[in-house]
């Protein structure tokens, strides 16, 4: 596959190109198995550059004819180059056309040309177009685009390329042919075809602006009844874009195509995005609410990139957060304005905090950990990560922050009036936001802050307060600190916006007045922290206070504070801040849990399982009055009650022992469930639907917050031998009326292990057999359930050996595989080293057809050395078996070297 053993990109090697590629005129033949592509091209040298070779990319093509303006030539190949030496001189431009074949229906990557169910696509983000034509195949290489497409017309009727479809008709021999022209330059990773049986949704919109646009959402003939959803959040996007940055549609036509065969979630070509089916179909017989939310929310990331990563792109892939963080948050902001309430919006940040606290600060802290713009990588794909998109994104949204909203609006309109049409960096980015608020924060220390871009590593922020009750003083010192990094022995300070406020013991805000200050101010304000310390003295402070920190999750830090118990029961009473009054149940819980795992007296009996009440009264109490507040809203009330996973709770910990998390944090939903099982009762018929199905954020809250009860109400009747909750679980299951409550019921049955999650699954299997991605949630349920500890590895084997399972799709292969290996880690991590061995197993074999997939089940055991033993030692030695594999790819291979290094 590939060829020797790659050596790191660094980013400081970065040189302009040596040539431009001004257009290119695409020619296919299409084929499964021998596609035929014409590559016309208009060169000319880069002045700029220093004269030498023309060294395209292609991997993977069979070569016939290179000619420069319509002659032969000599060439070479090097590798994956194609390398000409024998070019006219000086700058003129001149033709180049390049003959090549490649096999679509071999290419199991789904990275550059491919088929799927007949269908032809394309993937060539990252480095796929290389896999197409020979070219220089890098972001700061930006050409005109024009593509003729012929193929059979019964086998491939629709069509489709970048941009404005400009001709079509019919050939000899039942082919037809479509020639598209992109108006936009763009560079190579954004081109996309689409060849097949496809049919579309269109709507014809009115801009603001009063232009006309086509919106098409493209899929295979039976699904035109689950892509309404897909089109409404188009549509929503767009007007969003519109009305909050001014940015508008610039295309006539803009198309989204379903695939089920994808590496990722979706991708936004220009013009054309192609969308992984899971974020784009949907009905609500056979997709939750968390579907129905993750596809406006993709939707949307990918129509923002048309702006942010299409009309101004990357210099190169070190940049690649400059399109992916910045289009993140963009996407975030999006979905809290969809959401509405100001606690909507809250139990969205929520959601976001959560997926960076669990997934990315581990990788921060281990041997993947790079910079939101790192300086050095071997295959770039692996770099497709949560620090580049979360961490990313939590940077532009401190920028955000210390300038403002409008601000920010005018920081992005002054971004676009430099870059419009350009490859830039992240430097090119914060300079713009900068430069149109020179008064801010942000300008005063945009160097220091730029250290976010540069520098690994989740930093600590430790809060010391101190009230002096004669002075009517508080004095709050701030201290910031951050651990080392792969490569990055010593930090410097960082800027860290924490927003905060006060609270008196009876939860009432104080106004907040800072030595020197005339009069006191609001409730809450955003002090920056630049220092390796900082010490606010607040004055007029007539009793002891509690203070709330890092309000709305300010900044992407661990915050240390000396919160006493009843400190946080009082935040989670009262606290204004609803991300703060969330955060300080979760503490409460998080301390609960790491002190029981610490506990020798605490243990476990014969099956696992901690019989002992762990949580104190008050807790419960707490959780009890949360889970019955008259104000609050069921989506929040779902999170607060939902203990902290496994894999956050771990990362708390120097040394991890997998089974004694699991078995605490279970031993706590266990208490949970019993002590409060009159109110969860009281929950489940509280917030029963009335009414169609609408998958808004209250009415999802309602579902998201019943489904919960139903989950504890059947783990309660485990331990009390209940037959009642059970029976109705079972009932809800057969009679829901929609997708969302029947697999939370059948979740509810599979997690507490009753004996009727088999007929539910059967039954299951049965009604939704034809459905792909229904049947990815009944793989996945199985493979991540956390009943039966032990014996989920071999139910996962029998699941690989299902006629329904296909490991070439990732999808199929992420809801079992992964589900397993990345998701359940009290199943995963065994004594006997049997999850480490099938992990191995996996990659490998994975690695063989698709080294991306491969790469990410690899990253299953970044976290090798932080486990006790035994776990420790099976763990390296299954990550050593992997690397000792000849022949694999840079993907794994990179992955694995780093473990090891750790
Ligand atoms: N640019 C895509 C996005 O975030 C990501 C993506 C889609 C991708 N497919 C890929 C990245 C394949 C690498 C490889 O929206
Ligand atoms: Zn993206």
């Amino acid at each position: 596959m590939k060829e020797g053993q790659a050596k790191a990109i660094e980013r400081l090697d970065y040189a302009p190109p040596a040539f431009w590629i001004d257009s290119v005129d695409l020619t296919f033949d299409l084929d499964p198995a021998k596609t035929r592509v014409l590559n016309k091209m208009q060169v000319r040298r880069n002045s700029a550059a220093a004269p030498q070779a023309l060294r395209l990319l292609g991997q993977e093509l069979n070569l016939a004819r290179v000619l420069v303006n319509g002659a032969g030539t000599s060439f070479k190949i090097e590798g994956d180059e194609l390398v000409l030496e024998n070019l006219p001189e000086g700058d003129a431009p001149f033709a180049l056309e390049i003959f090549t074949t490649c096999a679509p229906a071999k290419n199991t990557q789904l990275s550059g040309l491919y088929v799927s169910q007949g269908t032809f696509f394309t993937q060539c983000e990252a480095e796929g177009f290389r896999r197409i034509t020979y070219f220089l195949d890098r972001p700061d290489v930006m050409a005109s685009y024009q593509v003729l497409l012929r193929a059979s017309k019964a086998d491939y009727p629709v069509l489709l390329s970048n941009g404005n479809l400009v001709e079509s008709g019919e050939l000899d021999d039942g082919r037809h042919f479509a020639r598209w022209q992109d108006p936009h330059k763009k560079p190579s990773y954004l081109f996309a075809l689409v060849a097949g049986k496809l049919v579309a949704r269109e709507q014809q919109i009115t801009s603001r602006a009063g232009n006309k646009h086509l919106l098409q959402v493209w899929v295979r003939p039976g699904d035109l009844g689950k892509t309404e959803h897909a089109m409404n959040s188009l549509m929503a996007s767009i007007a969003w874009d519109e009305a909050r940055f001014g940015l508008t549609l610039d295309l006539e036509r803009f198309m989204i195509v379903a695939t089920s065969d994808f590496n990722m979630g979706a991708m936004e070509n220009k013009g054309l995005n192609i969308f992984n089916t899971k974020y784009v179909l949907a009905s609500e017989a056979t997709a939750t609410d968390t579907d129905f939310a993750n596809i406006e929310s993709v939707v949307g990331h990918e129509y923002f990139h048309n702006w942010t990563g299409n009309r101004v792109t990357c210099r190169d892939w070190f940049q690649l957060s400059l399109k992916e963080g910045l289009t993140v948050f963009r996407d975030q902001e999006f979905s809290q304005d969809m959401a509405g309430s100001p606690s909507a919006r809250a139990v969205k940040r929520i959601e976001d905090v959560r997926v960076l606290r669990t997934a990315q600060f581990p990788e921060d802290a281990g041997p993947m950990a790079h910079p939101v713009r790192p300086d050095s990588y071997v295959e770039i794909n692996n770099f497709y990560t949560v620090t580049i998109y979360e961490k990313g994104a939590e940077v532009v949204r401190m920028q955000h922050r210390l300038v403002g909203r409008e601000g920010f609006a005018r920081g992005m309109k002054l971004y676009f009036e430099r870059h419009d049409g350009q490859a830039v960096t992240c430097d090119d980015f914060a300079q713009a936001i900068a430069d149109a608020n020179p008064a801010s924060p942000l300008a005063l220390h945009l160097e220091q802050f730029k250290r976010w871009y540069s520098q690994a590593g989740t930093p600590h922020v430790k809060a010391v307060g101190q009230y002096d009750a004669d002075a009517g003083r508080y004095t709050l010192t701030l201290s910031q600190s951050c651990a080392a990094t792969p490569g990055q022995p010593n930090k410097l300070p960082f800027v860290i916006p924490v927003a905060l406020g006060l609270l008196d013991a009876q939860g009432k805000a104080l106004p907040l007045q800072l030595d020197g200050e005339a009069t006191a101010g609001s409730t809450e304000r955003t002090v920056v922290l630049t220092e390796e310390s900082l010490t606010l003295g607040f004055v007029n402070v007539t009793s002891q206070p509690v203070p709330s920190l890092l309000r709305g999750f300010s900044a992407p830090v661990v915050l240390d504070h000396d919160y006493s118990d009843t400190e946080l029961l009082t935040l989670l009473a009262h606290d204004g801040d609803a991300f703060n009054r969330w955060e300080a149940g979760q503490r409460l819980m998080l301390r609960i849990a790491i002190n029981a795992i610490a506990d020798s007296t605490i243990t476990e009996g014969a099956n696992g399982q901690i019989d002992q009440n762990l949580l104190p009264d008050a807790l419960v109490q707490a959780m009890r009055a949360v889970l019955r507040h008259p104000q609050l809203d069921a989506a929040f009330k779902e999170l607060v009650l939902t203990l902290p996973s496994e894999s956050y709770i771990a990362e708390q910990l120097t040394q991890v022992d997998p089974q004694r998390v699991h078995a605490v944090r279970e031993a706590l939903r266990l208490q949970l469930a019993l002590s409060l099982q009159a109110d969860w009762a009281w929950a489940w018929d509280e917030h029963q639907a009335s009414g169609a199905y609408r998958p808004d954020a209250t009415s999802s809250g309602r579902r998201a917050l019943a489904g919960l009860a139903l989950a504890m109400l059947c783990l309660a009747a485990r331990a009390t031998g209940d037959e009642v909750w059970p029976g109705k679980t079972y009932q809800r299951f057969k009679i829901a009326a929609n997708m969302t409550d029947r697999f939370n019921a059948l979740s509810a049955l599979v997690m507490s292990g009753h004996e009727l999650a088999q007929p539910a699954l059967a039954r299951f299997h049965a009604l939704f057999k034809d459905d792909a991605l229904v049947l990815d949630k009944w793989f996945a349920l199985q493979a991540g359930s956390t009943d039966r500890g032990g014996n989920v590895l071999p139910a996962v084997k029998a699941l690989l050996k299902h006629p329904d399972f296909h490991i070439k799709n990732p999808n199929r292969a992420r809801s079992v595989i992964f589900s397993y290996c990345s998701a359940n880690p009290g199943a995963f991590h065994r004594r006997d080293a049997a999850g480490y061995v099938f992990w191995a197993e996996r990659v490998l074999e994975l690695d063989a057809l698709n080294p991306q997939v491969a790469a990410r089940l690899a990253r299953a055991l970044d976290r090798w050395s932080k486990l006790a033993e035994p776990y420790r030692t099976a763990a390296r030695e299954a990550i050593a078996r992997v690397a000792a594999k000849a022949d694999l790819s840079n993907d794994v291979r990179e992955v694995v070297t780093r473990a090891l290094a750790d």
